[in-house]
């Protein structure tokens, strides 16, 4: 439990330590604040640890979710790797004290200089999504005198049942490549093999996703295609199979995730067992998603003849998911208000009818200067947004133990 209410106020941390959410909200001088709880964090990755086993494994943080330095420091105290989709994403990571030996780079446009630096710093692994871009590794880590290490970024072409844009291991998709790249991507190998080294494969085939046959279908896919590679004279040692695990945004109740981790797990134990292979994963969403809030201020309630905006000081510029996805965060009243309950739409001071929170709520009545949480906010929320409009950008609050960081 991340945020709950206790005589109708908003906590954060648990009913032992919480931390009142309108008191830190107010704490600073102005303007929208995402808080964060680091403690649902820690529990989440040690799930998530557990659900792997003892199978050799590392979890590597997929940081485009949410990459606040104490989060970052978080997984790095924990033994957590980070996969990274930028030299940016690099440089944080490294800054955060995760160890180089623990960093993986994914992406598919990957620069000459990203490389340079990914190369300089001795990464872990690069994950490649083209013959071009292995040719681009192969390059310059001759320049340098260095050897890289990649994998083969797979995609399995399954249907992840997802929303379109957040698909990935589709056959319409741009990321990965199939089974016919495998003779050009082994002619690469063989003609760099002092400056490429192929570790093993990887997948990622999308994000919030729920039905873990799809994850069997697309593991299973990657399984056989490993098994090609070895036959050929690669030994592979790793295997990565991405993140993409989804979280319940319609609920607070967050068990099911947990169960579905569990399970998860147990079905990458079985579906590797007779590899020698170090497990990769790079889950994002399902260890930071709920530990995050989104608060904004009511400015206004205007009521029109079609509806009542709730307009409020925060909106798709800090949190795009409603606007970009559809999706439906659940809009908590920081301090729950009284009375007959009215419908809402919670909208932002864009110049644009898509900067909406939600729509069609129902909340007791709010008023100008009421405070208003979007709920499950942690991942992908701060790490999307943007100064549209010449706004600031949102503050952000690290709770552990009911104290701020
Ligand atoms: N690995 C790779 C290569 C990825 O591209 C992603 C996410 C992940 C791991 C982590 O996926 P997760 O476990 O968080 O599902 N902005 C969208 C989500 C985009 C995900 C992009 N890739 C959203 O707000 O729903």
């Amino acid at each position: 439990m991340a945020f709950f209410y206790e005589n109708n106020r908003l906590k954060i941390g648990t009913p032992d330590a919480s931390a009142d959410v309108e008191s830190l909200a107010r704490s600073r001088t102005a303007g929208p604040v995402y808080i964060y709880d680091l403690d649902d964090v820690e529990r989440r990755f040690q799930a998530m640890n557990k659900a792997l086993g003892d199978v050799r494994h590392t979890i590597h943080y997929a940081m485009k979710a949410n990459s606040h330095p104490a989060i970052l420091a978080k997984f790095a105290s924990l033994g957590a790797g980070a996969d990274t989709v930028s030299g940016g994403e690099i440089k944080r990571a490294l800054e955060a004290g995760i160890p180089a030996s623990r960093i993986i780079f994914s992406g598919v446009a990957k620069t000459v200089a990203e490389i340079e630096f990914a190369l300089k710093n001795k990464i872990k692994q690069i994950n490649v999504e083209s013959p071009q871009e292995l040719e681009r590794i192969a390059e310059v880590a001759e320049r340098l005198g260095s050897r890289a290490d990649v994998a083969f970024r797979l995609n399995p072409d399954v249907n992840p049942q997802t929303h379109p844009y957040i698909t990935t291991g589709f056959r319409e998709n741009k990321f990965g490549m199939d089974e016919s790249f495998m003779p050009e991507l082994v002619a690469i190998l063989k003609s760099h093999s002092d400056h490429l080294k192929l570790r093993g494969l990887t997948m990622h085939i999308g994000s919030l996703l729920f039905d873990l046959g799809v994850f069997r279908e697309a593991i299973t896919k990657t399984i056989a295609i490993h098994r090609q590679f070895v036959a050929q004279g690669f030994p592979l040692d790793r295997l990565d199979i991405g993140g993409g695990l989804g979280i319940r945004y319609e609920t607070e109740d967050a068990s099911s995730e947990f169960s579905m981790m569990q399970a998860y797990g147990t079905m990458v134990r079985e579906l590797i067992k007779d590899l020698n292979v170090e497990l990769l994963t790079e889950p994002g969403r399902i260890l930071v998603a709920r530990a995050g809030l989104l608060v904004g201020e009511v400015q206004y309630i205007k009521p029109t003849t079609n509806k009542t905006f709730a307009i409020l000081d925060t909106g798709m510029h800090h949190l795009l998911r409603p606007a970009l996805y559809s999706a439906k965060h659940r809009v908590l009243p920081v301090v729950a208000g009284v009375g007959k309950p009215n419908r809402y739409d919670i909208v932002g001071p864009i110049c644009e009818s898509s900067d909406f929170l939600a729509k069609d709520v129902e909340l007791a009545p709010l008023k100008a200067g009421d405070l208003v949480a979007m709920a499950d906010a942690g991942a992908y929320g701060f790490s999307m947004a943007s100064r549209y409009n010449s706004h600031d950008l949102p503050q952000e609050i690290v709770v552990s133990q009911a104290k701020p960081l």
